[in-house]
C-alpha cells in the first residue's frame, strides 16, 4: 500500500520555519509563521494563564471525558466574550456553542456539518484568505469560491468590489468573513462598512460565517467585535469560529469554539444535535486543559483584568512596531511608502515585496517571509529594525 505513495508538498508556511531553524546566521529574522513574538522575540506563557494553571492543578479532580460540545461553562464564557452575556442572541437561546480543538478544529467542524447536512452549498472565501481555509473545506468536501476583498496591490479594501460580489452570492450559500485582523492582509472593514456588509447579506438566505481568530489583537476585545455585532443584529443566522491561540497565547493547547446562531432556539438546538454527531465521529470530545484555562481566566475578575492588560500589551506592541517600521523605512529613503501598513491590524500585512525580493532577503540577509510577501510584523523588534529595514531598502 505505502510503496506507491509519493511525498506531499511541504506546508508553505510551516516549511519556512524549518528552513529558518536550519539557517546558521546569528542575526536571522523570522517574519514567517503566524505567532506573536514579544520585544525579545519570544512567545511566553501569559501570567494569567500560569496562575490559572496553578489553580487547575490544585483543584482538578478528574480527567474524565468532557461532553461532546465541551463544558457548558466554556460555551457560556465564550458567548459572553463574543456577544456580551445579556445580548438578545444569547438570552433567547438562539446561540449554541461547542468547544473545539482551536480555530482550525472549529472550521473543520463547520465543514463536516455543512457537508453532512447541506451537501452542495458553496463556501465563499475572501480573496486573498488564510491558505488553510480552502484546504480545510476541501478536506471536508465543501466546495469553495472566492469573492473580491483586497484592492489590486493588496494595500486596502476594494469595498465596492466586495459589496458587488457579496450581492451576487446565491441563497443557501455560506460567506466566510474574517472577524478582524484579516490574514494575510491586515485589512479590516470599518464599522460603517460592516453595517453595509451585514445589510448586503441579510434577508437573502445567505449564512455569514465569521472566522474570529484574533479578537482583541486589533483595537480591543469589544471594538474588534463590531463586525460580529453588525451581523448578529441584521442576519437571522450566523456561524462564528474562535480561537484562544493568539489572544491567550494558548497555541499548543488547541482551544477554540464554534457557535451557531439560528433564527429560533429550536433551530439552534437541532443544528447542535447534528454538530455533535460531526464532532463525535471526528475527535469525539474536546481536549480539556485549554478550555479549563479559558474558563478560569474569564471567570475570575483579577485574572480577567490581568489577561486584558497582557492582551493590550501584545496589541500595542504590534501596532507600535508597524509605525516604527513605516517611519524607519521613510527615514532611510525607501522608494516605497509603507505608511499603508499602519492602517492594517493584527500580525499580518502583504508587504508588496515580490517573490524575487523575498528570495533575495532570505538568501542574502537570512530574513524569512512567505513567498507571497506576507509579513508577520510581530517578528519585527527594535533590535532587528535597523538590519531589517537596511535589507529591505537594498532589495527594493
Ligand atoms: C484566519 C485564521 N483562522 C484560524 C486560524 C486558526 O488557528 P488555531 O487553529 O491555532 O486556532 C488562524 C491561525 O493562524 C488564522 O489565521
Amino acid at each position: 500500500m505505502f510503496q506507491s505513495i509519493q511525498p506531499a508538498p511541504p506546508d508553505p508556511i510551516l516549511g519556512l520555519t524549518e528552513a529558518f531553524v536550519a539557517d546558521p546566521s546569528p542575526d536571522k529574522i523570522n517574519l514567517g509563521v503566524g505567532i506573536y513574538k514579544d520585544a525579545e522575540g519570544k512567545t511566553p506563557v501569559l501570567q494569567c494563564v500560569k496562575r490559572a494553571e496553578q489553580r487547575i492543578l490544585e483543584t482538578e479532580a478528574t480527567k474524565a471525558y468532557k461532553p461532546i460540545a465541551g463544558d457548558p461553562a466554556y460555551g457560556k464564557a465564550v458567548q459572553a466574550l463574543l456577544f456580551g452575556a445579556d445580548h438578545p442572541v444569547v438570552a433567547s437561546g438562539r446561540a449554541v456553542t461547542c468547544h473545539t480543538p482551536s480555530g482550525t478544529g472549529a472550521l473543520r467542524v463547520v465543514g463536516d456539518y455543512l457537508k453532512q447536512n447541506h451537501d452542495g452549498v458553496t463556501l465563499h472565501l475572501p480573496g486573498p484568505t488564510w491558505a488553510n481555509h480552502p484546504s480545510v473545506f476541501k478536506s471536508a468536501g465543501v466546495p469553495t469560491t472566492t469573492y473580491t476583498y483586497a484592492n489590486a496591490d493588496v494595500t486596502g479594501l476594494d469595498f465596492d468590489g466586495m459589496i458587488e460580489a457579496l450581492a451576487q452570492v446565491p441563497a443557501g450559500d455560506v460567506v466566510l468573513l474574517h472577524g478582524c485582523c484579516h490574514n494575510p492582509t491586515g485589512i479590516d472593514p470599518t464599522a460603517e462598512q460592516w453595517q453595509k456588509i451585514a445589510e448586503t447579506l441579510a434577508g437573502r438566505g445567505v449564512t455569514p460565517m465569521l472566522d474570529f481568530a484574533y479578537q482583541g489583537f486589533a483595537d480591543s476585545l469589544t471594538d474588534d467585535a463590531v463586525g460580529l455585532h453588525a451581523l448578529a443584529e441584521k442576519c437571522p443566522e450566523l456561524i462564528v469560529c474562535t480561537s484562544f491561540s493568539k489572544n491567550m497565547a494558548l497555541y499548543n493547547e488547541r482551544v477554540g469554539s464554534v457557535t451557531f446562531v439560528g433564527e429560533t432556539a429550536e433551530a439552534a438546538q437541532a443544528v447542535l444535535s447534528h454538530v455533535k454527531l460531526a464532532i463525535r465521529t471526528n475527535y469525539s470530545n474536546p481536549p480539556a486543559h485549554g478550555g479549563a484555562i479559558a474558563i478560569t481566566v474569564l471567570g475570575d475578575d483579577a485574572l480577567r483584568s490581568l489577561w486584558e492588560q497582557e492582551l493590550a500589551g501584545m496589541r500595542d506592541r504590534i501596532n507600535g512596531i508597524r509605525q516604527t517600521f513605516a517611519d524607519t523605512m521613510a527615514a532611510k529613503g525607501s522608494p516605497v511608502d509603507f505608511a499603508f501598513l499602519t492602517a492594517h491590524r493584527g500580525m499580518f500585512s502583504m508587504s508588496g515585496l515580490n517573490k524575487d525580493q523575498v528570495m533575495q532577503l532570505r538568501e542574502k540577509y537570512a530574513i524569512y517571509m512567505v513567498g507571497s510577501g506576507r509579513v508577520n510584523v510581530a517578528g519585527m523588534t527594535e533590535a532587528n529594525m535597523d538590519r531589517l529595514t537596511d535589507a529591505i531598502v537594498s532589495v527594493l
